[in-house]
């Protein structure tokens, strides 16, 4: 296993909370519009474990330096929904487990066919674990910048500090899904045409394949539609854009400012 890897796994740890003060929430509450929010990345946070389920049906088990990230990347991700379920719940709203298991219940029948389509794609897609890192990694980066752009709208000290030390979590997320992206598509001219392909035809925000329509263009518009929310959206454009093969790739400004 790489020294990074390394690093990076015996780094993983459950998210500090204990001195954060929920109960400020209840003296200072956030806007509902932030709320709304949070409530989108509580959901999405603690729907990790579904996605794993599916990465896992594929190939990429095969590799071990993947999965030693994969299982502390799961823990890591958990207590990120359970500490935004936390402030979720400091407002009165209904806490990350009891929705998580309503969503996956309303799910069961697609989820099955997206596992299908997982397993049978890896098996016709020697490529599929390229996509899988350089999709994780732009995801990532979408959730860090979410989370920088909640903390500034909302303005809320407690916020503010609880999602700086996810965001710092996340980055981690990201250096490991780059790194194993830009190893693999250096290696492999058809990686880097299926990733391009890929990405380009099928990618949406980060998800978007679980929320309602109404909340991904809520998000997207509240977190990302003025002047700092587009900056932010090029940024992430021209760090993916530093990939072997997705050079001048333009997804989340689009996306964004439409
Ligand atoms: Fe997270
Ligand atoms: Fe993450």
């Amino acid at each position: 296993m790489s020294t990074s890897t390394t690093s990076l796994v015996e780094r993983s740890a459950r998210l500090e909370v204990g001195d954060i003060d929920f109960k400020a929430f209840a003296d200072q509450p956030l806007d509902p519009d932030s709320l709304r929010c949070l409530r989108y990345m509580c959901d999405v946070e603690s729907h990790t474990i579904c996605y794993l389920r599916e990465v896992l049906a594929t190939r990429v088990h095969q590799d071990p330096e993947v999965t030693a990230f994969l299982a502390t990347w799961g823990y890591e991700e958990y207590w990120h929904g359970e500490a935004l379920s936390r402030v979720l719940e400091a407002h009165g709203r209904p806490s990350a487990p009891e929705r998580a298991g309503q969503l996956r219940r309303s799910r069961r029948a697609k989820d099955q066919v997206r596992l299908l389509l997982f397993t049978l794609g890896s098996a016709v897609l020697p490529d599929l674990p390229a996509v899988h890192m350089a999709w994780g990694a732009l995801n990532e980066m979408t959730t860090q910048a979410g989370y920088a752009r909640l903390a500034a709208k909302a303005q809320h000290p407690q916020l503010t500090e609880l999602l700086r030390r996810i965001m710092r979590q996340e980055g981690r997320h990201i250096d490991f899904y780059t790194a194993q992206a830009r190893a693999r598509l250096a290696a492999s001219a058809s990686a880097r045409r299926l990733t391009r392909f890929a990405l380009r035809r099928f990618w949406a925000p980060v998800g978007s394949g679980v929320m309602p329509e109404p909340e991904v263009r809520f998000l997207a518009r509240h977190l990302f539609g003025d002047l700092a929310g587009q900056e932010a959206a090029r940024r992430i454009d021209r760090q993916l854009g530093r990939l072997p093969g997705l050079e001048g790739l333009r997804l989340v400004e689009p996306l964004v400012a439409a």
